[in-house]
């Protein structure tokens, strides 16, 4: 429940190979709010900086959405994403064996929307017609991920996608990775946009509690897909 952590492994007995990393994990999901404090000064700075401006950029990004869904401009922002939010700083130290694991195993993000900024050695892959595809660093550029939660509220026009890292014997890879997760609090549900709703396309998901949604996720071991889960 601590809003600052530090993960070490991430699902060490639950996969069988270790993820081959460490996280520092800022959780701006359950209350919603972050005592700078809490923040170990040698990133406090740099970390408020980052997620104020991430932020901004999630605001234009669900107005863009909502645009791509054909709904009005301020849809997902008005409903969806007035909420709670996690920044995560991933170390992925070099690793002598690593075609014995991975940095990450394969997952689609437990979020409505993921920024990734990741540095230049590269390792992050996404799934494309069935293969694993490089996605190669961009000095400045950040990835977006289109989360599990996003998939369920579009009733499928948008799909999440599968990711992994590749474990690297040069190192450390550092990345930094922006969730936007949506409202924790009960009784906030989410689940297939009405306006998207017609006879010929029905609701594919029910609807669900971000809360009851996390907890699932972290039960799980990373690589297995919660999308089922909540299947109508
Ligand atoms: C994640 C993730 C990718 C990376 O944090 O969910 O997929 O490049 N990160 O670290
Ligand atoms: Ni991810």
């Amino acid at each position: 429940m601590r809003r600052v952590r530090l993960e070490a492994n991430y699902d060490l007995f639950q996969s069988r190979a270790a993820n081959w990393r460490d996280t520092l994990n800022i959780s701006m999901l359950i209350s919603n709010h972050l005592d700078p404090e809490e923040i170990r000064t040698a990133c406090r700075a740099s970390a408020i900086e980052y997620i104020k401006k991430v932020t901004k950029l999630g605001d234009t990004m669900f107005e863009l959405l909502s645009e791509a869904l054909g709904l009005k401009r301020d849809h997902l922002t008005a409903i969806e994403f007035g909420g709670g939010c996690s920044f995560v700083v991933h170390y992925y130290p070099a690793c002598p064996e690593p075609e014995l694991t991975l940095g990450a195993g394969k997952h689609s993000d437990p979020a409505f929307l993921t920024v990734v900024l990741q540095d230049q050695l590269g390792g992050l892959q996404v799934m494309h017609q069935n293969q694993w595809v490089d996605v190669q660093p961009i000095h400045g550029g950040l990835v977006v991920n289109i989360g599990d939660l996003l998939q369920i509220i579009s009733n499928d026009k948008f799909r999440s996608v599968d990711h992994r890292v590749l474990a690297n014997n040069v190192g450390p890879r550092i990345s930094v990775a922006f969730f936007f997760s949506g409202v924790f609090a009960t009784p906030k549900q989410y689940g297939p946009i009405k306006e998207l709703i017609t006879e010929e396309n029905p609701p594919l998901y029910r609807n669900f509690l971000v809360s009851e949604y996390i907890g699932e996720f972290n039960a799980k071991a990373l690589d297995e897909s919660l999308l089922d889960h909540f299947k109508l």
